[in-house]
């Protein structure tokens, strides 16, 4: 049987970063409550020269071939950020990136899950069509408002992954046990552009759910922790995962756990310098495990959980291929990283509110925004995106 799973995969967050102790020291809280009780260092600060279409944008561009462009017939845009309420980002992206114009365009929105079910639906596709390629990306900004409990979870990009036959990075397992429940621990009103949100309930609605999707999975497919190399979460603060994560660790051995345990700490490096990116979240710990790992091989099995409030949770797992590795862009996130300007938090919250908003014409000066796609304004309430 062919094996259909994440080829490529690809990563954008702007260039612009605030330091979680400065936060800190800012709303009169205790460093250490950010860097070890939340679980971040920096964040991804977002200018009005990006959102979620150039972000996705800058993301899929570093990673597609000529030949991919071709190829790809559906695009699937995750996000709960969407720019329009009815026309999806899908449709910008596809002129943009120059894609296929005989291709689907789509935007999908179920909080932070959509880019997990995006994910195997694209599978699903490609296992029809096994010639075809699909186009994945989920991109999100992480918006709760300035002196906000949720503020230290905020942050922002995209993460492209481009889904096909014989895949680069990992085989995507016909292995998915899912749960829905109608709550309100989190939502964004359409008239809102920060997020509600009951922080406490949806912390433990998070392991509450993983935790009943983890036990689904066991009895449905017969595995168990031990078939695992590592365990990948939603990320929406970098502790979050490692709660989760010490709900299960006492069904391994202690030799196991020391693994899971250093696996996850690969996983969370870029989180948490990025911060919450909803529904790309899952996506860039996946990625950040890839890089940072230092002992994943070929056949590996990793688990997955997905969990978009609302709620919906996923359990799923992939198979590391032979030269997962090489799916991934060269050092990308280490050069992003590594070229990201200090912004002090008095910057920080003139740029949180210098956002696009309302019908009126705006131009943005983007010559200080080094991505390729930057958004230039807003022109008869069309947004106006440059290719840099
Ligand atoms: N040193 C070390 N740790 C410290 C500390 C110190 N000096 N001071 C406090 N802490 C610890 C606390 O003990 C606590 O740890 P535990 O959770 O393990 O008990 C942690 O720091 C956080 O402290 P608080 O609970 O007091 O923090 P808070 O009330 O200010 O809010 C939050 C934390 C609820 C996560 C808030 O930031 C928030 O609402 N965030 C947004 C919601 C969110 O991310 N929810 C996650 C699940 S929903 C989801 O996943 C979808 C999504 O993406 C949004």
């Amino acid at each position: 049987m062919t094996i259909i799973g994440i080829d490529k995969m690809s990563f954008f967050s702007p260039h612009q970063y605030i330091d979680m102790v400065e936060l800190a020291n800012a709303r009169g809280e205790e460093p250490n409550k950010y860097l070890i009780g939340i679980g971040q260092t920096e964040q991804a600060v977002i200018p009005s020269t990006q959102d979620v279409v150039t972000m996705a944008a800058n993301a899929a561009d570093e990673m597609l071939t000529a030949s991919d462009r071709k190829k790809i017939t559906m695009i699937l845009f995750a996000t709960e950020s969407g720019i329009d309420n009815s026309k999806s980002g899908a449709v910008y992206l596809q002129r943009l990136l120059g894609i296929n114009p005989y291709a689907r365009t789509i935007e999908l929105k179920q909080a932070c899950y959509a880019g997990t079910f995006a994910l195997m639906q694209a599978r699903d596709y490609v296992t029809l069509h096994p010639d075809e390629k699909v186009l994945v990306v989920a991109s999100d900004i992480a918006r709760y408002g300035l002196q906000t409990s949720g503020e230290v979870t905020q942050g922002g990009g995209a993460v492209a992954m481009l889904v096909a036959a014989n895949p680069m990075i990992a085989e995507i397992n016909q292995d998915s046990q899912f749960l829905s429940r109608d709550i309100m621990d989190f939502w964004r009103p359409v008239y809102a552009d920060t997020a509600r949100v009951d922080g406490k309930y949806s912390s433990n609605v998070y392991q509450d759910f993983f935790k009943k999707v983890w036990t689904r999975y066991k009895s449905k497919t017969g595995r168990d922790i031990a078939d695992f190399k590592a365990l990948a979460f939603h990320l929406p603060f970098t502790k979050m995962g490692l709660k989760a994560l010490r709900d299960v660790l006492p069904e391994a051995t202690d030799e196991q756990q020391v693994v899971l345990m250093d696996e996850f700490e690969a996983s969370r490096v870029y989180n948490k310098r990025i911060g919450n990116l909803y529904t790309g979240s899952l996506y860039l710990s996946l990625y950040s495990l890839l890089d940072n790992s230092q002992s994943l091989k070929a056949g590996d099995r990793i688990g997955m959980f997905s969990y978009g409030s609302g709620a919906e949770g996923e359990f799923y797992s992939l198979t590391l291929r032979p030269h997962f590795s090489a799916g991934l862009v060269t050092g990308q996130i280490d050069t992003l990283l590594a070229n990201r300007q200090y912004v002090t938090i008095a910057d920080y919250e003139k740029i949180f509110n210098n956002q696009l908003k309302g019908a009126a014409d705006r131009e943005f000066d983007f010559k200080g925004d080094p991505a390729k796609f930057v958004l230039h304004g807003l022109k008869n309430e069309r947004r106006q995106y440059i290719c840099n």
